[in-house]
């Protein structure tokens, strides 16, 4: 029972999209409807505002990050095992790019991935956010950057703790998220992304 109401609980926190959040508590259009369309926080920098889209990444990285934090800290007194760790690190996953509050259209999931590994373990998130820094500071492309980022995680998360539940849990975070880049991963290949800071996303 317990596992049910926490994998629910941390659906629903996923399901915040603090991209449409901040951008109404700055006084901005709504990000569902310029650039990339996507509620996230590098479309969000798009807008000119960087404040906004700080807010945006620290938000969809801290729910992620607190929805696996509170369930170890209370796995024990819950007397839930790790498969419920797992399913709330994908719940919370899910809550983003799929949200109840949000007619269901969410964002890529990369900021709430990168709580959830961080909220794991600390050098799961580290090794996965340095993965993402050296890519995104060689080429400029958030996607790119996250895209090779989510492809190291399950490889960290399979050396640093062997095969568990969460290691299912990263790797299906990792399959989704590159599924939900399509459009981003054929702007690459076509040279049409957009890089970091860049106003413009016309090509979605
Ligand atoms: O965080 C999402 C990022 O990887 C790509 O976003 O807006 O350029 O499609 P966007």
């Amino acid at each position: 029972m317990n596992t049910v109401w926490m994998t629910v609980a941390a659906y629903l926190i996923g399901s915040i999209s603090f991209a449409v959040v901040s951008s109404k508590l700055f006084g901005l259009a709504d990000p569902r409807t310029y650039g990339s369309k996507n509620p996230g926080a590098t479309n969000v920098l798009r807008s000119g505002n960087k404040a906004a889209a700080i807010v945006t990444l620290l938000g969809d990285a801290v729910k992620g990050w607190l929805a696996v934090w509170l369930a170890l800290h209370f796995q024990e007194r819950l007397n839930v095992g790790d498969a419920t760790i797992a399913l709330v690190a994908i719940a919370v996953f899910l809550g983003h790019l799929w949200p109840v509050f949000f007619r269901f259209v969410g964002g890529k999931g990369v900021a709430t991935a990168a709580g959830v590994l961080l909220g794991l373990n600390v050098w799961l998130g580290v090794a996965t956010l340095v993965t993402w820094a050296v890519v995104a500071f060689a080429f400029r492309y958030s996607s790119l950057a996250a895209l090779v980022a989510a492809i190291f995680a399950p490889f960290y998360y399979g050396l640093l703790f062997g095969v568990e539940p969460q290691l299912a849990a990263v790797f299906i975070m990792s399959v989704l998220l590159v599924f939900r880049h399509s459009k981003n991963i054929s702007n690459l290949i076509a040279g049409k992304e957009s890089r970091i800071g860049s106003k413009s996303k016309g090509k979605h």
